[in-house]
């Protein structure tokens, strides 16, 4: 008995010790949470395992078919070879309707438009709005590298962001919105920057939605990698692995960038672009000694430059090219380590003149919209950023 009792206790700590996670005070509901961190984590290393085994991921059960629902068509289809999920309203309309390319988060390595927290928000997008969304998939890392990525998703836009086929959808061309969370945002900004200077697309975005999206990897010690080293659900490490793992599967990247000493002195001239010292409104600053990152290995630059481009790091690109960017809507969290490269570009948008409309989340963590399903916070979150979506798209 004594035994059975000692065996539960120790059981019964080990497993706080896996699920507890200090948090800040203004998080609401946070053992669910933590639990949900718990989770994530859990299935990263029973993933791992299964690999080992040749065996698919968890994540691959988080997947649901195309399932048509009593308003909403849903179809898996290809633009440009790029495998995507369109989900159409139901209901005839004698208008023409609006529309929303969807880029899914997953730190480019993971994620994907059938997964279940992505087609329900692109349901609650065509139920509000009555509006077609478009959630585009691409290769994925480590298999593919940078810049893969980007390519699928700029050639399903392309594909998409022609006469022919928005009649097809009947969608009016002048009121199409780009989004995307996390890398998906990253993907969504870089590819809003591209459409600028492309002659063959004359069919352009009205609206960019970035939300908590990665913009930059050539600092990895802002404030907020700082202050949010180890909030759910993305650490810093995390955050730098999948970063180093966009460009490359050398784990010398990697430990070069958690040491921020990734860039050589060549691109010197680049650092401006992400000075949080000049760019950072002064309350994010509080208590942070500014140290621009150090010159350590020039040949990793030489190797991988992808994290130079303006189409992995689109806060590299000069004022002269944001100037002509839409209509933008930026989401940043407070507890989030991205949270300083979407603070950023909302400067330096609003200082290359591009009307920009930004919400952050005082109690927000990363991941909060694609877990609207699950938190409060999320659901307040995801309300309002469709109120805003059917007034100004
Ligand atoms: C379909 O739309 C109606 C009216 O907006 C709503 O009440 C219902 O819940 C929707 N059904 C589904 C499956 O989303």
């Amino acid at each position: 008995m004594a035994k059975k009792s000692l065996y539960l206790l120790i059981s019964c700590a080990l497993l706080s010790y896996f699920v507890y996670t200090p948090l800040p005070d203004n998080i609401e509901q946070p053992w669910k949470l933590m639990m949900t961190w718990a989770f994530l984590r859990f299935q990263m290393h029973l993933s791992g395992i299964l690999e080992i085994l040749g065996l698919p991921p968890v994540w691959y059960f988080f997947q649901v078919p195309p399932t048509s629902d009593a308003n909403v068509t849903v179809t898996d289809t290809l633009f440009n070879k790029v495998p995507v999920r369109v989900f159409e309203p139901k209901q005839k309309s004698s208008t023409m309707r609006r529309a929303m390319f969807y880029i899914h988060g997953g730190g480019w390595t993971t994620g994907d438009a059938s997964w279940m927290p992505y087609d329900n928000l692109a349901r609650r997008v065509v139920n509000k709005l009555d509006a077609v969304v478009v959630s585009t998939n691409y290769r994925l890392s480590p298999q593919y590298h940078f810049p893969t990525q980007f390519e699928d998703v700029y050639d399903a836009l392309r594909w998409f962001l022609r006469k022919k086929v928005l009649e097809e959808y009947g969608v009016d061309p002048a009121r199409i919105c780009i989004a995307g969370d996390s890398a998906g945002g990253n993907l969504a900004a870089a590819a809003t920057q591209k459409l600028l200077d492309d002659p063959e697309v004359k069919i352009k975005v009205k609206i960019q939605s970035l939300i908590y999206p990665a913009l930059q990897a050539l600092d990895m010690d802002l404030p907020s990698y700082r202050e949010n080293a180890h909030m759910p659900i993305l650490k810093k490490y995390d955050m730098v692995m999948m970063w180093s793992l966009y460009f490359t599967s050398d784990k010398a990247l990697r430990e070069a960038m958690l040491a921020n000493q990734h860039t050589s002195v060549e691109s010197s001239h680049l650092f401006k672009f992400v000075n949080w010292r000049a760019l950072l409104p002064e309350r994010f600053q509080k208590g942070h000694l500014y140290t621009s990152p150090i010159h350590g290995h020039s040949d990793l630059a030489k190797k991988y430059p992808g994290f130079l481009d303006v189409r992995a790091s689109p806060l590299l690109a000069d004022d002269s090219k944001l100037q002509g960017l839409p209509l933008t809507h930026i989401l940043t969290c407070q507890y989030d380590v991205l949270r300083d490269d979407g603070l950023m570009y909302v400067s330096r948008l609003r200082a290359a003149g591009v009307q920009v409309v930004h919400e952050h989340v005082e109690d927000g963590f990363h991941g909060i919209l694609a877990f609207s399903m699950n938190f409060k916070a999320g659901q307040r979150e995801l309300n309002k950023y469709l109120k805003w979506l059917e007034e100004n798209l």
